[in-house]
């Protein structure tokens, strides 16, 4: 029997151990009993540690859209899979049901493949969150094509990086986007960046803002007239489990973003599960996470995870303080949601403003409250449990990563006890453990140390696209045996773990993971840059902010005309959410005997911890230091 449903503390517990006990076991009846597979897998698990290549259900066949949509058409056809929730509020929503994303998936399914693209191919999905974007993801997961969405708020230059470092030939867009009052100009950004992206044949364009557009013959083709021609009957591409599914990228600590490969078995089944038992699915409820699909959490949480267990997922395209800071509470009064999934930092916005954004609205049919991406404090905590779960509905703190797949930490939802602040219990198949700087495990109940899991789960992604040796070194250079998150953690002594954060040089900003490096290469590309740091401060709000140290090589005339311009460097190489929120301009940074910066330094300093900074005297440069302070004390 597996343990699909775990909906008692006891369930938990045997599931639990069970799946230390003998974690293929486990998985494997997880995956046979709830899955429709074309093929079994020959074998469950497959680690070869020398190579660091991990395999779930190898040689099992499936196409993961015949699990996310087909099995559901029998009795659920007629069952709303999506409810779109637009921008506007004088546009209707739609509600999509099943049979209807079937058909949409398939017709599109059957344009991409008339555009040439086929299994294995990379299509880059550069869209705002509307159904096309859903539509578009899922028809190359029926052909076995490989997506790879970017997040609509990435600049072009990123975007091109990210085209052309997995070789993608067909780029989905729209002309535009609506968010909140903004309008953005989707397909001129595209544009820009397929001047640097020769692999680009083709582009799809869907109409949504109707702007006036420039469209290159023989390149770019609206979607619309295809689509309405082709098909609504696709056969599913049969993959192996370890074809990949998709590739998302994501920052590290280096300049190249990584582009995480998910693979189709391992990853149905883990973000399946985690979507069931971490928000207590049941068939009635109303679904929603507000994430952006151009992240981890949308892929796995709007689409996959809840497709799979026949869930109504609701997608929502615009933004939580339009047309007011009441939007938010007034979709889940207008869609009855049980389960609400969002951003400590939007928790945070939110709670600043005015509880009577709040009060006017009927909560009372949410039954789960989840948060993810960023630690939460304690004060936006009991704010969203008091005042958006009205002192009864469970919080879920979930800590997860890109690399992950699927929620790894987190309490089941009045099962298991909810801590504040504490992502709490690692799920069925996780095994965390805390590691001292040394490399030791930490083996007292109680700890401190870097956060590492033993065994690998099956929705661990299985290499960085196109560089399986920064895979290795990033995840298992430490720990030969061990999956590196970057993150530390303390554990309390009945085994809750509280995430505390980056140990690396990946800054989480408003909930988006933000390597230093490529903000500094684009702080460098202006040019009186000659060098920059950039440390992450503490934030009420955003969690943390952007501080940036910059050492000029010309003298200039106007310090706000300077900060701006290097902040338009940043938007057009990253994108807005990686722009400085403060900079100071420095004659020198301190740095080791060796030539590195020494960012904690830096950090006390932002902070004015003055007192904090210890011995400086090592340094190749200590006299920077007082420089800084005084800069700083007249900050
Ligand atoms: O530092 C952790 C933080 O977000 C990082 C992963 O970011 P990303 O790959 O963009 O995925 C975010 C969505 C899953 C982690 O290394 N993080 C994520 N969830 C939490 C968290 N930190 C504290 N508590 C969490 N619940």
């Amino acid at each position: 029997m597996s343990h699909y449903h775990l909906d008692t503390a006891e369930s938990y517990k045997k599931a639990y151990q069970e799946s230390l006990e003998n974690p293929e076991a486990f998985w494997a009846g997880i995956a046979k009993d709830n899955f429709l597979w074309q093929k079994p897998w020959d074998k469950t698990f497959d680690w070869d540690q020398k190579n660091t290549e991990v395999k779930w259900f190898a040689g099992g066949k499936l196409n993961i859209t015949e699990n996310l949509l087909d099995r559901h058409l029998v009795h659920n056809g007629d069952k709303t899979a999506i409810i779109f929730e637009p921008n506007d509020l004088d546009e209707s929503p739609q509600k999509i049901s099943y049979s209807d994303l079937a058909k949409s998936v398939n017709k599109m399914a059957n344009v991409l493949k008339d555009q040439g693209v086929g299994k294995g191919d990379r299509v880059c999905i550069y869209l705002p969150m509307i159904p096309e974007l859903a539509i578009a993801v899922l028809a190359c997961a029926r052909i076995g094509a490989i997506h790879s969405v970017v997040f609509a708020g990435f600049s072009s230059t990123a975007l091109a990086a990210r085209i052309n470092d997995c070789d993608c030939t067909l780029v989905i867009t729209s002309d535009g986007g609506f968010r909140g009052a903004k309008t953005i100009d989707l397909k001129n950004i595209v544009d820009q960046a397929l001047e640097d992206c020769p692999g680009i044949q083709k582009t799809l364009v869907v109409a949504r803002t109707n702007q006036k557009i420039n469209m290159v013959p023989g390149r770019d083709f609206w979607l619309k007239p295809l689509f309405d021609q082709a098909s609504d009957h696709c056969p599913p591409t049969i993959m192996d489990a370890e074809d990949p599914l998709f590739i998302l990228y994501t920052s590290g600590s280096t300049g190249k973003p990584k582009g995480m490969v998910h693979t189709c078995g391992g990853y149905m089944v883990y973000t399946a599960y985690t979507f069931k038992n971490v928000f207590q699915y049941t068939e009635q409820d109303i679904y929603w996470c507000s994430a952006d699909i151009g992240w981890i959490t949308g892929h796995s949480y709007i689409l996959y995870g809840p497709l799979a267990n026949g869930a109504t997922t609701v997608m929502f395209e615009g933004v939580p303080s339009y047309p007011d800071f009441g939007r938010f509470w007034a979709i889940i009064e207008k869609y009855k949601i049980t389960q609400f999934y969002t951003a400590p930092t939007a928790i945070r916005a939110l709670a600043k403003e005015s509880l009577d954004f709040v009060t006017p609205y009927d909560l009372s049919s949410l039954k789960v409250l989840g948060t993810v991406g960023e630690p939460i404090n304690e004060e936006a905590w009991q704010w969203y449990f008091n005042h958006i779960g009205q002192g009864k509905v469970p919080i879920v703190d979930t800590w997860w990563q890109t690399e992950t797949g699927g929620v790894m930490i987190a309490p089941l939802p009045g099962i298991t006890r909810a801590i504040p602040t504490y992502a709490t219990l690692p799920l069925p198949g996780i095994q965390p453990v805390l590691l001292d700087e040394q490399g030791n495990e930490i083996k007292t109940p109680e700890g401190s140390g870097l956060l590492f899991i033993k065994h690998p789960w099956p929705s661990i992604a299985r290499t960085i696209w196109g560089d399986h040796q920064r895979y290795v070194q990033t995840y298992f250079g430490a720990q030969k045996d061990k999956y590196m998150t970057g993150d530390g953690a303390t554990r309390d002594a009945q085994g809750n773990y509280r995430i505390t954060g980056r140990v690396d040089d990946v800054i989480i900003v408003s909930g988006h993971n933000l390597g230093t490096a490529p903000i500094e290469d684009a702080i460098n590309e202006h040019e009186l840059v000659a060098e920059s740091a950039v440390i992450g401060v503490p934030h009420p709000i955003k969690g943390n902010s952007l501080f940036g140290f910059i050492i000029l090589k010309n003298s200039f005339e106007n310090e706000v005309s300077l900060k701006n311009q290097i902040n338009q460097s940043i938007v057009q190489h990253i994108g807005p959410i990686a722009k400085l929120d403060e900079m100071v301009f420095t004659p020198g940074l301190p740095k080791t005997r060796s030539g590195k910066i020494m960012r904690r330094i830096l950090r006390n300093i932002a902070q004015k911890n003055f007192d904090a900074l210890g011995d400086t005297s090592t340094l190749l440069n200590p006299e920077i230091v007082k420089d800084l302070i005084a800069m700083m004390q007249k900050k």
